[in-house]
């Protein structure tokens, strides 16, 4: 029997099955070949929030939750955030290796020519309501980039996913700007090509009347650092639905915006809006203890904490927690800091979450940073999807050249009622209209 084989037996037909091990997954599929009879469908896997699937095969992020690693095609985070640029990042994640001097020069530059916005996609923004959420705002105006790029749909030509994917990255920060713009009543801003990525997504959101904007250079890498910390994160909730979206051949305005809607969900990426709300709620560190009461007796979560797949500290909440000195040097500390790091030292001499192994998320201190920096609580997701549009992108041209792709479909174990005879209105009796 080779070493590397699963035996299983069937105690309903005591039949033994012997089923491959292959980087310690089994297929799914092999499962099916345990029935009780011909007729027998076989038997499924059920896991309703993927939490033992592996879904596909990716050589992008390798996450050790364990021991809290994180690497991007090999690269461990920490150096990647302290010795490259955003679109560097980019670059190793969508091509698989760091950008030579030429390489880098000319992908900026592609990237800087894709930044503007069609007019009738500015014209589209402006219909939004004065008080639209950013993040609303934005997944919709992705979505109806479809509506400008129809060449799009030819999702099997590499070249032009390739020209897709460059105006995806370089058009996100200029519709989370006008988002904000709109936001606040301000007219919008028009890309400045002048200035690098982050640079000129901070020109665009707070350009007033002078005739260049500079920002200052520290709060522009803190931002960048925070763009490579967010940039991908292997198969979560929003790359997960890239990818679901992406196998039906939608075209990739349409998965970016499927994608950006999932990460705008509380749990997700709308943790990080979520967080400075609970540090408002909370209002001084006196009143941390009974705050951790209330989460340790099922009122509400502690935001900002716990991960499905970090079961120790989330290295990118370190290298925040290091960026976040930085920023404070230029803009005085964020009062809000003391009741985070309160609420981190409570929580983490508590036994409900030494138990449970939560420790502290990317997105529990990234508010704070970007509150300091100016950005309104509104659009922290918003921040999170720029960056994360490049995992995304990343995650679907892996997919589009997977052999094994094929449009993704889970089973159901089907609990309802079969086969029922039709009841005439007459004879029907009320049953409450209750959603089931
Ligand atoms: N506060 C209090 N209790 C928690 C928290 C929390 N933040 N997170 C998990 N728990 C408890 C949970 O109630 C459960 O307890 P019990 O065993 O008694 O039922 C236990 O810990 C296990 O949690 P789970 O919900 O089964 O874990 P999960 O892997 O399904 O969920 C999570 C992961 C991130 C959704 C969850 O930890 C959470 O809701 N955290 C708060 C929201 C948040 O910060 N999200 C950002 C995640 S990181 C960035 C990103 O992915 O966008």
């Amino acid at each position: 029997m080779p070493s590397n084989t699963l035996t299983i037996t069937d105690n309903r037909t005591d039949r033994s099955y012997t089923l491959p091990i292959e980087d310690g997954a089994i297929r799914s599929m092999d499962f099916r070949q345990i029935k009780t009879s011909d007729e027998d469908f076989g038997v499924m896997l059920y896991d309703p929030a993927f939490m033992n699937t592996a879904s596909c095969r990716s050589t992008i992020t390798y996450i050790d939750g364990e021991r809290g690693i994180l690497e991007y095609r090999g690269y461990p985070i920490e150096e990647l955030a302290e010795h490259c640029t955003f679109l560097e990042v980019a670059y190793l994640l969508l091509f698989g290796e760091l950008p030579t001097e030429l390489e880098l020069k000319s992908w900026v530059w592609e990237i800087t020519h894709h930044t503007m916005l069609h007019e009738t996609t500015r014209k589209f923004t402006e219909g939004f309501r004065y008080d639209a959420h950013p993040m609303s705002m934005l997944v919709s105006t992705v979505a109806a980039l479809s509506a400008v790029y129809p060449d799009a749909k030819n999702v099997q030509d590499p070249a032009n996913r390739l020209l897709q994917t460059k105006r995806l990255i370089g058009k996100m920060p200029t519709i989370a700007a006008m988002s904000y713009r709109h936001n606040v009543g301000f007219p919008y801003v028009y890309p400045d090509n002048d200035l690098s990525y982050t640079e000129n997504f901070m020109n665009m959101l707070w350009k007033m009347v002078e005739p260049k904007y500079a920002a200052n250079p520290v709060l522009a890498r803190a931002l960048d650092i925070l763009f490579i910390l967010h940039a991908d994160h292997e198969q979560n909730c929003s790359t997960n639905t890239m990818r679901s979206v992406g196998s039906s051949l939608a075209d990739p305005y349409l998965a970016v915006a499927a994608a950006a809607a999932a990460l705008s969900g509380p749990l997700h990426g709308g943790a990080n809006e979520e967080v400075l709300k609970m540090l408002d709620e909370i209002g001084t560190k006196a009143n941390v203890p009974a705050y951790v009461q209330k989460v340790k007796d099922g009122h509400t979560k502690l935001m900002g904490f716990g991960h499905r797949v970090y079961k120790n500290f989330d290295p990118r909440a370190k290298i925040i927690k290091k960026a976040a000195d930085e920023v404070f040097k230029v803009t005085g500390n964020n009062p809000k800091l003391d009741i985070a790091l309160e609420l981190e030292k409570i929580a983490l001499q508590d036994e409900y979450f030494i138990k449970r192994r939560l420790y502290p998320n990317v997105d529990f201190y990234s508010g704070i940073i970007y509150q300091a920096v100016g950005f309104k609580p509104e659009l922290f997701t918003v921040l999170f999807a720029i960056p994360r549009t490049v995992g995304w992108l990343a995650q679907w041209q892996e997919l589009m050249t997977d052999t094994e792709k094929k449009i993704a479909r889970p089973r159901q174990i089907f609990t309802g009622a079969r086969a029922r005879s039709f009841v005439p209105m007459k004879d029907r009796l009320p049953a409450g209209a209750v959603i089931k």
